[in-house]
């Protein structure tokens, strides 16, 4: 009994020892890159905790908003270059994998892009031009220093059908394409990804599977796709992040993960999504948690990260980055999607900037001390 206390007791003294000694870009750094997305008060540095714990933790970073169409480039003719050219400079000081999101979205890309004085949609040669105009502009800036940019962001519907955004409406089908092969010409050395939700669902993954092979047979350059990988507890099983991710890598594809998150909250009564538009009035029992997690539901967050890192683990030799959305759980965008103003703890480090369980449970899947039980369905897909 005593020994057995003991054992227990040095383990647990071990396993903590190891883990703060290492750190999340080390522990993977034969595996994939481990990426951030920042807001400008981490990448400016007016939130030094935050911007110190970015240099600690992280080899790569995204953009959470700053080089979207509206933020920069919010009226025709005018760029506003100032945050992007911030975020750039710290990834290059800072030697980080800089990644471009996003360049053709139809979320949060100003109407007049679309629109002729009279209000009325553009023609498609317009159109083209300008996408041409815009893509050259900003992925041409940034050459040799972006490494790899999201060239079109969510362009499937949940059936795996062309969204009917009005990229499609006015170009047509291939307006996917052209991103594309405009994003080549104006980077010959970035790499080039398709990035989605939801693609671990059948509809959708088989949507996108025929996207881009039809990419590949036309010719057109493209390097990888990206799971966004806006998670909950339980959603998706990992035996469809496991079928997606290989999917996807048969195609010859780099696979990443882009924007990882695991939602604690209660859903709305949506299925499990990342549809920005999707909006919900808040209502008794979605703010559970105001005055913190409780102890089982931070056991569970914990248990699902270190199983979703078992299944990209195995996948190594496909996965190039994995991604998280947010850098604490104050800045992410899930306290306040798809219902304003909650109080949500999907990421590795709390509203202190200091690790949670959920972050030693990530290290130990990367040591490979997996002290954190899988079921015995689930344990198949470890390592
Ligand atoms: C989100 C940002 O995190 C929010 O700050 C913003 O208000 C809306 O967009 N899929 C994407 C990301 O590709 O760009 C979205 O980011 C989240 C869903």
């Amino acid at each position: 009994m005593k020994l057995l206390y003991l054992t227990g007791f040095l383990g647990i003294a071990l396993a903590t020892t190891s883990c703060a000694q290492t750190t999340l870009k080390e522990a993977f750094k034969n595996d994939f890159l481990i990426g951030a997305a920042l807001s400008p008060a981490q990448f400016c540095e007016s939130n030094q905790v935050e911007a110190a714990l970015v240099k600690a933790q992280f080899n790569s970073i995204s953009p959470e908003n700053i080089l979207k169409w509206e933020v920069i480039h919010p009226e025709p003719g005018k760029y506003d270059f100032a945050l992007a050219d911030r975020y750039v400079e710290f990834g290059v000081t800072n030697q980080l994998a800089i990644i471009g999101h996003n360049l053709i979205w139809h979320s949060q890309t100003p109407d007049w892009v679309f629109r002729d004085a009279k209000s009325n949609y553009v023609d498609r040669d317009t159109l083209l031009a300008r996408m041409r105009e815009h893509i050259f502009a900003v992925a041409g800036r940034y050459q040799g220093k972006i490494i790899g940019w999201d060239v079109v962001n969510e362009a499937l519907a949940d059936n795996g059908t062309l969204r009917d955004s009005p990229w499609r409406k006015i170009i047509g089908d291939d307006y996917i394409a052209k991103a594309f092969e405009f994003a080549h010409e104006a980077d010959p050395q970035a790499e080039l990804y398709y990035n989605d939700f939801s693609l671990e669902n059948e509809p959708k993954q088989a949507g996108a599977v025929a996207l881009i092979k039809n990419l590949q047979a036309a010719g057109v350059k493209i390097c990888g796709v990206g799971l966004q990988g806006h998670y909950s507890l339980e959603k998706p099983t990992l035996q469809k992040i496991d079928k997606a991710i290989a999917t996807f890598a048969k195609l010859g594809l780099k696979v990443m993960v882009t924007e990882l998150d695991v939602n604690v909250l209660p859903s709305p009564g949506h299925a499990l999504s990342a549809e920005v538009s999707e909006r919900y009035r808040m209502s008794a029992g979605l703010n559970p948690y105001t005055n913190g997690l409780p102890a089982d539901v931070q056991q569970q967050l914990a248990q699902r990260y270190a199983d979703l890192f078992s299944v990209f683990l195995k996948h190594r030799g496909s996965i190039s980055r994995v991604t998280f959305w947010g850098v604490t759980d104050g800045n992410s965008w899930l306290n306040d999607w798809p219902v304003q103003g909650r109080t949500n703890y999907p990421l590795l480090f709390n509203r202190e900037s200091k690790p949670k369980p959920a972050f030693d449970a990530v290290l130990k899947t990367a040591l490979g001390k997996t002290a954190i039980k899988l079921s015995a369905g689930e344990s198949a897909l470890a390592r």
